[in-house]
């Protein structure tokens, strides 16, 4: 599957209600959006015809989430929940907007992939999908921070590794799309400080010269799983019922994480 469509089935089994995207360039991935979305990229030229009411933003993601109020755009910053108790009126009461689906596709060098996650992940809540792009380079040129090739992925498969090593609490599945492969992240806790504290340590491990020591592992794909596993499987129902109630983390979290561990077993 390529990473549009793949991307395309995202929308559809998350049933996002908001959506947001770093890195437009031609507006081929933003075309997919139905929602109120924020679109983040400082030089995007949109040629496809967008459907969704945007905030189309020309400015780099830091610069974006450095504003008073970023996420403005999707109703004032919060939702009306429902309440579903008898008697009562059909909207309960209002929390904070939390993002319900984002899509990191802006500067391809890991400390900026990284730090979209941390920003995202502030206006995020464990019900959000989170979607980095280009997470499985093929070769090794590709994946140079020195661009020097046609397609680029640049060193943001170090993602990866930097999550899964810093933050166990979140659940990252990798997910063999055409042509570079994505991550998808689940369960983010915008009160989590880890990777903001341990920032300046990652950078100094991470940030190293060319030529990129890719890990086997990520050029063979060996822990990625199809993207139909992960769009076909159950959770997603469970999972967009319960955002749309607004159950909190506590109850909503685990029963999720337990349907994410099946899929890493089974694939
Ligand atoms: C690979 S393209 C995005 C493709 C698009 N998401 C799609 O799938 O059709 C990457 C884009 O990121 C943008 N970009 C580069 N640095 C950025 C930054 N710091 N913040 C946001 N966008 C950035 C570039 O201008 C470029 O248009």
């Amino acid at each position: 599957m390529k990473r549009h469509e793949f991307l395309r089935e995202l929308h559809k089994v998350s049933a996002n209600r908001n959506y947001l995207e770093i890195g437009v360039n031609d507006g081929r991935s933003l075309t997919l959006s139905r929602v109120p979305s924020i679109a983040i990229d400082p030089a995007f030229k949109v040629v496809s015809e967008i459907r969704c009411d945007v905030h189309l933003v020309k400015a780099t993601s830091d610069d974006f989430f450095a504003r008073e109020n970023p996420l403005q755009h999707l109703k004032g910053g919060r939702h009306p929940v429902r309440n579903l108790r008898r008697g009562r009126s059909p909207i309960g009461y209002w929390r904070r907007t939390t993002l319900d689906l984002s899509f990191i596709d802006g500067m391809h060098l890991f400390e900026y992939a990284l730090r979209d996650f941390m920003n995202v992940e502030k206006h995020a809540d464990w019900s959000s999908v989170i979607v980095l792009d280009d997470m499985l380079p093929r070769n090794i040129d590709e994946a140079a921070r020195d661009r020097h090739t046609g397609a680029w992925t640049g060193d943001v498969y170090k993602v990866v590794e930097i999550l899964n090593r810093y933050r166990p609490d979140l659940v990252t599945v990798l997910v063999d799309t055409q042509p570079t492969g994505q991550l998808v992240v689940f369960g983010a806790d915008p009160e989590n400080t880890t990777l903001h504290d341990k920032y300046d340590d990652i950078i100094a491990e991470f940030k190293v010269p060319d030529p990129q020591k890719v890990p086997e592992a990520i050029l063979e794909r060996v822990q990625a799983v199809t993207p139909e596993t992960l769009v076909q499987s159950p959770f997603w129902r469970p999972l967009v019922r319960a955002r749309n109630l607004g159950v909190g983390r506590s109850r909503g979290w685990e029963p999720l994480r337990k349907a994410l561990d099946q899929i890493s077993v089974s694939s």
